[in-house]
């Protein structure tokens, strides 16, 4: 079975710290399970909480009320907010309905955990930029071309008051991970590709994925130097989608021309893309001595994981 490459080794702080307790609410969803995964090793009763589930306590971003949760008392410092109601089509859809949970209801979140004295880790996304040039900094001023992005760059703009400057927004790249089935970026295009279907790839999409387990060092090192502030979270290689599924298309063995490059204007959607979504990751190096996972790799451990199981 294709793993992270690189396991996070919570417990090990890299800037002296011990890893401080943190609860997870979202812990559902895709990167809220990682993260709950990796607190869960080093404090194995780590609270997690979703909307729905088979959770002790459930929250609802619509109404979040922390109290039934005791973070404090239990000795929570921190809680990740992965909670929110994602997908670019359904916030452009769902204005109303995905505002009210993604930023009032996550304001609210985060002032009643600041009120606790927990700081709260939300993610953003190179969303919030327009992509007209790429290679945005930490402070590159946000320029969102969709209503997700504009949700995000909300939160970027009113967290650090409500939270009085005590929180931490990894601002991330598309985040993948490797394990066969996982409908993650690489996952999408072997599925297809292995079953000799086409896969219309952008060459105008252009960004730096980042694997799943590489954001879950990245959150709890940053966790570890007492990191506050925004940091753009990606590995350092700028891809395209197009060049991405050829190469997975020559790790798998089959025919390249199942690769087509389109634009990211052929697929008319009713909003726009961010076409350039590549961030530079200057605070993130210079807080943590991390090391990504080379995307050949990643896309070797794919590829293996489908050529196993069979084409
Ligand atoms: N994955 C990426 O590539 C990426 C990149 C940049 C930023 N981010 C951001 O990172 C965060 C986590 O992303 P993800 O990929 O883990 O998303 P996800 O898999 O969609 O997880 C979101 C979780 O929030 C839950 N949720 C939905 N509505 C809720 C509500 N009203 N109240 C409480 N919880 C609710 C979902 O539950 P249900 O499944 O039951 O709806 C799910 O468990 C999001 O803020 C996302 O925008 C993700």
């Amino acid at each position: 079975m294709a793993s992270n490459l690189k396991e996070p080794a919570p417990g090990t702080p890299q800037g002296g710290r011990r890893l401080p307790r943190t609860a997870v609410i979202g812990a559902g969803g895709y990167l809220g399970r990682h993260l709950l995964a990796a607190y869960q090793r080093v404090y194995p009763d780590t609270l997690g909480v979703d909307v729905v589930g088979p959770w002790t306590h459930l929250l609802d971003l619509a109404a979040p009320d922390i109290r039934p949760l005791k973070l404090r008392e239990s000795g929570y410092e921190y809680a990740i907010i992965s909670a929110a109601v994602t997908g670019l089509a359904r916030c452009e859809q769902d204005k109303d309905y995905t505002r009210a949970r993604n930023v009032t209801g996550t304001l609210e979140l985060a002032r009643q955990l600041t009120g606790e004295g927990v700081i709260p880790v939300f993610f953003s996304t190179d969303n919030v930029f327009d992509g007209r040039e790429g290679g945005y900094t930490d402070e590159a001023p946000t320029s969102p071309v969709n209503e997700y992005g504009a949700q995000k760059a909300e939160m970027e703009r009113r967290l650090p008051e409500v939270t009085r400057g005590r929180y931490l927004i990894p601002r991330l790249g598309k985040v993948f991970g490797l394990i066969r089935g996982d409908r993650t970026l690489l996952d999408e295009m072997a599925e297809r590709l292995s079953r000799g279907q086409e896969v219309a790839a952008a060459r105008d999409q252009i960004f730096c994925p980042v694997l799943v387990g590489d954001v879950v060092w990245a959150v709890l090192g940053l966790q570890e130097v007492g990191a506050t502030g925004l940091f753009n979270v990606c590995a350092p290689e700028v891809w395209s989608r197009f060049d991405l599924a050829l190469a997975l298309a020559q790790a798998l063995g089959v025919d390249p021309a199942l690769v087509k490059g389109i634009s990211l204007d052929d697929l008319k959607e009713p909003f726009r893309r961010t076409k350039r979504g590549d961030l530079r990751c200057r605070r993130l190096r210079a807080a943590l001595n991390l090391e990504f996972q080379p995307m050949a790799a990643c896309i070797a451990a794919v590829a293996k994981s489908y050529r196993e199981g069979g084409l």
